[in-house]
């Protein structure tokens, strides 16, 4: 038995892929790691990796996080600029005695020691919108609001072995405040799994998800 779930129609060309990872028999890490890095990859989605939408200062800021449901060992990073994939800073930081949870510059030179990808993240699309909100602003329009439709990218798989992971990634809140982290990197609030029970992601604004034990 095995199968794999995630958040919105963004999701569905990478869970292809990991499903077809999980159904010959691989792990469920690389299923997660492999699918959201496609959703990363994609420069379209406004919301999670490359393309995403900026913070107030037109940074993209990423969050990330990933859980081992069996060992219940996870890696998160937040606010980090500038690198291709969070999701794989992330597993790799999963491994970590300590020090599992890094954000911004800490997260952005481990990444760096470690030999992650570099990339500019920002696209002149994403460009285009916040130039467009900065006119919205402008005119009053200044309500923050989860843009509609996307949010973060969350997803849980089970292989065949029984192993549960998850994982969650997201470029957060539009025209964020440098340094904002929402929900979606936090063990408990953005995602949690444990094999033996299940596994679950979140997603909306990271502000009122945090008020609850999600
Ligand atoms: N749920 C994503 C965020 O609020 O950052």
């Amino acid at each position: 038995m095995w199968g794999m779930i995630a958040t919105w129609r963004m999701a569905v060309e990478g869970l292809t892929e990991g499903a077809n990872t999980l159904e010959k028999g691989g792990s469920a890490e690389e299923a997660i790691v492999k699918a959201i890095s496609e959703v990363e990859d994609f420069p379209y989605y406004k919301s999670v990796g490359y393309g995403g939408l900026p913070n107030e200062e037109m940074e993209v800021e990423l969050d990330a996080a990933y859980m081992n449901g069996t060992t219940l060992d996870f890696g998160a990073v937040g606010a980090v600029k500038d690198f291709k994939n969070p999701i794989k800073i992330a597993r790799r930081l999963s491994v970590e005695k300590a020090n599992n949870f890094l954000v911004g510059v800490g997260a952005e030179k481990f990444a760096h020691k470690e030999g992650f990808e570099r990339k500019t993240m920002l696209t002149d699309r994403a460009k285009i919108h916040y130039k467009n909100r900065v006119h919205k602003l402008n005119q009053q329009e200044n309500e923050l609001t989860p843009y509609s439709g996307h949010d973060t990218v969350g997803m849980v798989a089970l292989d065949q072995q029984g192993l549960m992971t998850a994982g969650t990634s997201t470029s957060g809140l539009f025209m964020k405040k440098p340094g904002r982290v929402g929900d979606s990197p936090v063990i408990g609030s953005g995602l949690y799994v444990d094999s033996e029970i299940g596994g679950a992601t979140a997603t909306g604004l990271g502000e009122d998800l945090m008020k609850g034990m999600v």
